[in-house]
């Protein structure tokens, strides 16, 4: 055979395969999402969730030793508050759960880049990400609280917010309210493109955060829809955000390719809670191999362009970089 392309001839050694990858991800890269959870000595295995577990602040730093020993340097935290209300109080209470697990991990942990999530579905009695006006969440209502909730994340020690809500101008409402704080060099991550998706329902028993009635396709998009999350993309660019990102991973890596191409801000992915449940249902059943899944599933989210990985999986996919079987 007289062949001039042999693309066989690039995979024929460990070392040549490596040589040619075209996928390049180092740990630095990683965020490990964690929930922290009022009460004392908590550590909770969630039933959805095999293998993450609910942390009270107490219990906080011996899992954040955990998390940083295996070179895991940023953690996205989630609170749940033992009281809910109307309005969500408790996301920007002084003393709430959240800005309680902040000022102990930034104590215990300088060395963590911590994120927060600014949300209110946790801490609303409806279970919606907002306040609500009838049945529906009022948009512009919401607005200052969401930037009250950032605010007090970055009073308790965050170092980055990231709105997770779907309201319009969330961005430019906490962009606004953390420069008149003096906080201009806090970064914002805005959960940009976050489609309605059956993927968070373990993460919605994790953190006690369904709707109580209806669901939240009035403000999550619609995963019919691509060039609708560019439009949503670039408006949060325009309204000042820093760190975009598109939520879910697997499902949506065509809008992650796409942000990558359109957009010149960093591009994170969120590889959700029903992510994970999969392959780790699957991998219990005994059907798939579990690390060979967390390799592969990990690589295809950063392939797809994305340059920042949430992700559950956090800690393994360090340990297979580490020991050089991806990245
Ligand atoms: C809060 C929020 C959710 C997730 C992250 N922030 C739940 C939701 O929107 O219902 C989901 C994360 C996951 O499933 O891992 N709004």
């Amino acid at each position: 055979m007289e062949l001039t392309e042999r693309p066989r001839r690039l995979r024929s050694t460990p070392a040549l395969r490596k040589m040619v990858r075209e996928t390049r991800i180092d740990k630095s890269s990683l965020i490990y999402p964690m929930f922290v959870k009022e009460g004392k000595g908590l550590k909770e295995e969630i039933p959805t969730m095999p293998g993450q577990f609910r942390y009270s602040v107490d219990m906080l730093p011996a899992a954040l030793d955990e998390v940083s020993a295996g070179g895991v340097l940023s953690v996205m935290l989630f609170g749940i508050p033992d009281k809910k209300d109307e309005c969500g109080t408790g996301a920007w209470m002084e003393d709430g759960i959240i800005q309680k697990a902040l000022k102990e991990a930034k104590r215990t942990h300088p060395e963590i880049y911590f994120i927060s999530d600014v949300c209110m579905c946790e801490y609303t009695s409806h279970g919606h990400c907002g306040i609500l006006n009838g049945q529906q969440v009022d948009n512009d209502r919401t607005l200052p609280y969401l930037a009250k909730i950032a605010l007090s994340h970055v009073q308790a020690g965050a170092d980055m917010v990231a709105p997770s809500d779907m309201m319009d101008g969330r961005v430019a409402a906490i962009r606004a309210v953390l420069d008149q704080n003096q906080y201009e060099n806090i970064p914002i991550m805005s959960y940009a493109a976050k489609y309605a998706s059956s993927f968070y329902g373990p993460f919605r028993d994790a953190a006690g955060s369904a709707p109580a009635f209806g669901d939240r396709k009035a403000y999550q998009m619609d995963y019919h829809n691509r060039r609708e999350a560019l439009k949503e993309i670039l408006t949060d660019c325009e309204e000042g955000a820093d760190i975009i990102m598109v939520k879910p991973a697997l499902s949506y890596l065509d809008v992650i390719r796409e942000a990558a191409d359109q957009i010149l801000l960093p591009v994170a992915a969120y590889s959700v809670s029903g992510e994970y449940a999969m392959i780790k249902a699957a991998a219990q059943a005994g059907y798939v191999d579990e690390a060979a899944m967390i390799c592969e599933t990990a690589v295809s989210i950063y392939r797809a362009g994305c340059g920042i990985l949430l992700s559950y999986f956090a800690k393994e996919i360090a340990g297979f970089i580490e020991e050089g079987r991806i990245g």
